[in-house]
Parts: C-alpha cells; structure tokens; sequence
C-alpha cells in the first residue's frame, strides 16, 4: 500500500492532525527503529491530543466566557476572603456533577466575573457543556423566546448546558416580566444542573433587584441557596489596586 493510500484512509476517518505529519512520523519511526505498537500509538496520541485541545478552544469560544481569567492568573493573595481550599475543591467540578450552584458576592472588582469564569474554563477542561451570560445577554435571549416556559425550551444552551454562568446581577433592577423570566430560568435549571451567579448586591437587596416582589425573590433565592457554595468577597477592588497604591504613596510624600 503506498502512502497516498494511506494519507487518503486518514482523510476519510478525519485524522487530520497526524495526515500533513505522517511522511515525517514514518521517517522518524525507521530512524529510531520503533516497533510498529510504538509508531501506532504515537499516530493516536497526537491526534487525540490535538482533537482535545481543539474541542477546547471551539467550547471556550462558544460558551462566550471572558478571555484570560485563568485560576492561575488569580491572586489569592491579594484577595484573602477568597478561601483557596474551597475554590480548589469547586475546580474538580464535584459541583456540576451534584448540581450544585456557586454563588459569588461582593463589590466590583474583587474577582467575582474572574473566580466564575474560571470554573468555567474548568469545567470545558473537564468535558461539561458551558456558557456564560451577563444578566443582560441572558434576559434578551429569554425575552426572544418568551411564549414557550423557559423550561420546555430544552435545546437552549441555557437550559441544557451542565454550567450557565451568569454574571453582574444586581447592576440592573428587573421589571415583573423579567423577575418572572429569570424565576423560570433558575426553575429550569434547579436540581437538574449548576448555575454559578456573581452579585454585586447582598442577598438583602435582592428584592429590590427583582421588581420589588417579595414572592419571586424568596422563589429564587429558595431555589439557588438549596445546595450552594457561596462566597462573600470583602476585600479591594484589583481594578484600582494600583490607583490605591499611588494615592498611599503620595500621601506618605506628604507626610
Ligand atoms: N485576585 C486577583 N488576581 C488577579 N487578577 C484579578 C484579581 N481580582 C480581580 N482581577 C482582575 O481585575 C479585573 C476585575 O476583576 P473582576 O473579576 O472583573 O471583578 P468583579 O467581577 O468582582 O467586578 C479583571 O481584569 C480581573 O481579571
Ligand atoms: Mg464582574
């Protein structure tokens, strides 16, 4: 059999990492005198390493999550009310598997969309289906759809994905429509996948964020505390971390 044969075989069953590698991996087979078991599971290690890390990038670009917001590009550090151990225990994703939510508080710039995006990037790491809302992307989509319940819409993403991310709840009070539409998303989702939220309000203020109805906001809440890991971040803003440190230093000039 010659080797165009054999690219050919590799172009129908879609090998199309190792097919432009394969002269070359042949080349180096004979120089180093691999047993053919060796050459073989070469050929396949580097195709489903390359489909992987492919796969990857597709889901990260789909899922729409932030670019960049890495757990190792996180300074636990400078943020000390971020409890390390439990977000290490989170990026197993255990979570996802028991359908638990993740709900992360604070003022802005503390890290909440960065912690959330990257249990994100985590779980696509891991296999799971994942996209990333902000509160505002989320309720265009629901409103596009709003005659069929949120529920029964089980193609959608934001239905059917293992982790729906939903970031910056509380930057914009929602109307009854709204409260009602998001009731239903997290209904849809409850015991049945994760959700992780970032919030910039207390749980206190939620009423006020939800139409100012008590009903829905006990509704909601009762549904997301049910199994949730929750952290309440209370440290500076990394935003203007380095504003704060020229003020600091200015003043010490002074003094
Ligand atoms: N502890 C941290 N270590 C590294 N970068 C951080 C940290 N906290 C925040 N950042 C970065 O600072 C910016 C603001 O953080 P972000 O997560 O968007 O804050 P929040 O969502 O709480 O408003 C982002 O670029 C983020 O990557
Ligand atoms: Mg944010």
């Amino acid at each position: 059999m010659s080797i165009q044969q054999i690219q050919q075989k590799m172009e129908m069953l879609k090998l199309n990492h190792t097919l432009p590698l394969l002269s070359d991996l042949l080349q180096e087979a004979t120089k180093q005198k691999s047993s053919p078991l060796d050459f073989f599971e070469k050929v396949l290690t580097l195709e489903a390493e390359a489909r992987e890390e492919s796969r990857i990038a597709t889901s990260l670009k789909v899922s729409g999550l932030p670019k960049g917001m890495h757990l190792d590009n996180f300074d636990f550090l400078f943020q000390p009310s971020v409890e390390k151990a439990k977000i290490e225990h989170l990026v197993t994703c255990d979570f996802i598997r028991h359908h638990e939510n993740v709900l992360f508080f604070g003022p802005p710039g503390v890290g909440k969309t960065h912690l959330a995006a990257a249990l994100g990037v985590k779980a696509i790491e891991m296999g799971y289906s994942v996209s990333y809302y902000t509160v505002e992307e989320l309720l265009l989509q629901l409103k596009r759809r709003s005659e069929i319940p949120v529920a029964k819409q089980r193609g959608r993403a934001y239905v059917k994905n293992a982790l729906v991310v939903v970031d910056e709840l509380g930057y914009q009070v929602l109307d009854r429509n709204e409260t009602h539409l998001f009731f239903q998303f997290i209904s849809a989702r409850y015991m049945r996948a994760s959700t992780v939220i970032t919030s910039n309000r207390s749980v206190k203020q939620w009423v006020h964020i939800f139409a100012s109805d008590e009903m829905a906001t006990t509704a909601i809440l009762d549904r997301l505390f049910h199994k949730a890991h929750i952290f309440n971040i209370d440290g500076q803003s990394y935003r203007l971390k380095d504003f704060n440190k020229m003020i600091q230093e200015s003043q010490k000039e002074k003094s």
